[in-house]
């Protein structure tokens, strides 16, 4: 997996997609503009279905990016969806009229939520602390339903990774600690409606190493040797996603069959009867399919040591790099470009000097206001983070497939940023 779509080239400095033009496009459908290209997240999904095999759950995690199309997309693939929100539910409803293949994930699960979730039959629900446990089986009971759930567990695995995307370890909010998990587990055994159906562990984003996932599964497996007795039925052993997806400068990761392996050997250290693994890739699917299309507005040069651009997005439509210092490689895509380069800074649109989309970017020296400018890796946690800030509408999001291109989410308007207003 590269850090850029699959299906994109470039002829003479101008960006395509298979074969529609990036700079026609923009022009047509106006920027800033999220574009995926389709095929990519295809294969993309195809690539996981394969290493890890089709009794796996698939568990897409919604947070990454989540549209109407995508949740039919996943479903043709026979892959449900992680959710953390009755929002994210809602979208899965419409697309399927169904919550089954739904794993409900969180940390704050409001009453609604459950209900939600529950009356119209969820798949599994992660528990992520002690207090949710009367409060599902409360609503459970009055859905005369036997809900299965299943326990996050929090391990201590140490950082791999940046600190803002690393969920486990004795300093986080996420999850059960072992000791609360084995309370967990009596309290489920005993509450009528629910039913005890595995373990889970999300370690954080952009996990390279294979190991830390066999260990967290061995932990897993463990715990749950010890707890056999309480276990009725085949058990789900959910190893989260957090699975490793370049950006610009990255090696690419392992093969995902490796992965794969890894979780298998640390299930199987310490279980020996049947199970099911489950995985919740949310940025390996669709990250490096998707890119963001700006123009570049007004360049200042009567500053500092390098000039600015400033362009027609910024920290509202990706306030990844406001967040936490993400970097995301910029092309200029427009015509007839010079090879030369120089070094800019971009900045967005919004009243916050944090709002850099890149420090320091290299673009060809000739950049100039119109042209467009196109900000890699930037399918995952972009449009799903977006926001309404200075009252910017949020911009529209399309799909490119071999022959067509077709709208996932339109264009905001002015009114719809006020639509709330009362
Ligand atoms: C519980 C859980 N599952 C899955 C994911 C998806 O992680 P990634 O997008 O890195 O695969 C996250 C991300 O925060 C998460 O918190």
């Amino acid at each position: 997996m590269n850090y850029l779509p699959e299906n994109l080239k470039f002829e003479e400095g101008v960006a395509f997609i298979n074969d529609f033009s990036l700079l026609d496009i923009s022009s047509e459908y106006g920027t800033p503009l999220y574009v995926y290209d389709w095929e990519n997240i295809k294969n993309n999904i195809s690539e996981f279905s394969t290493s890890f095999g089709n009794e796996t759950l698939y568990r897409y995690a919604a947070k990454a990016f989540i549209c109407k199309k995508l949740v039919t997309l996943l479903n043709e693939n026979n892959w449900g969806v992680d959710v953390v929100s009755g929002g994210e539910m809602a979208t899965v409803l419409s697309a399927l009229d169904t919550l089954e293949n739904t794993l409900f994930n969180g940390t704050y699960k409001t009453k609604e939520e459950v209900d939600y979730f529950i009356s119209n039959n969820g798949g599994h629900i992660s528990i992520d602390n002690l207090n949710e446990i009367p409060l599902l089986q409360d609503i459970a009971s009055k859905n005369k339903r036997k809900q299965p759930v299943i326990l996050r567990i929090n391990l201590d695995l140490g950082a791999e990774t940046h600190p803002m995307v690393l969920t486990t370890g004795y300093d986080q909010q996420f999850g059960l600690s072992i000791d609360a998990a084995e309370t967990a587990l009596k309290e489920v055994y005993n509450a009528d409606s629910l039913l005890f159906s595995g373990v889970h562990v999300h370690i954080g984003s952009q996990i390279k190493d294979p190991e830390r996932f066999r260990k967290a599964m061995e932990e897993c497996s463990s715990f749950l040797e010890k707890n056999k007795a309480s276990v009725e039925r085949e058990i789900v052993f959910d190893a989260g996603g957090g699975f490793f997806s370049p950006y610009e400068g990255d090696e690419d990761g392992k093969g995902l069959e490796v992965y794969a392996d890894s979780i298998r050997s640390g299930i199987e250290e310490n279980w020996d009867t049947d199970y099911k693994i489950m995985i919740e890739p949310g940025r390996a699917v669709v990250n490096n399919s998707g890119i963001i299309l700006y123009t570049a507005g007004a360049i200042k040069e009567d500053r500092g040591e390098k000039p600015y651009i400033l362009v027609d997005g910024g920290m509202s439509d990706n306030p990844r790099p406001a967040l936490y210092g993400s970097e995301h490689k910029l092309f200029n895509i427009s015509e007839n470009k010079k090879e030369e380069v120089k070094i800019f800074a971009v900045s967005g649109r919004h009243c916050e000097s944090g709002d850099l989309l890149v420090e320091e970017a290299s673009l060809p020296t000739d950049t100039n206001p119109g042209d467009i400018l196109m900000s890699t890796s930037t399918g995952a946690y972009t449009f799903a983070m977006a926001s309404n800030y200075n009252r910017v509408p949020k911009a529209k999001v399309i799909g490119i497939s071999n022959n067509e291109i077709f709208d996932l989410v339109k264009r905001q308007s002015f009114e719809d940023t006020l639509a709330q207003d009362t």
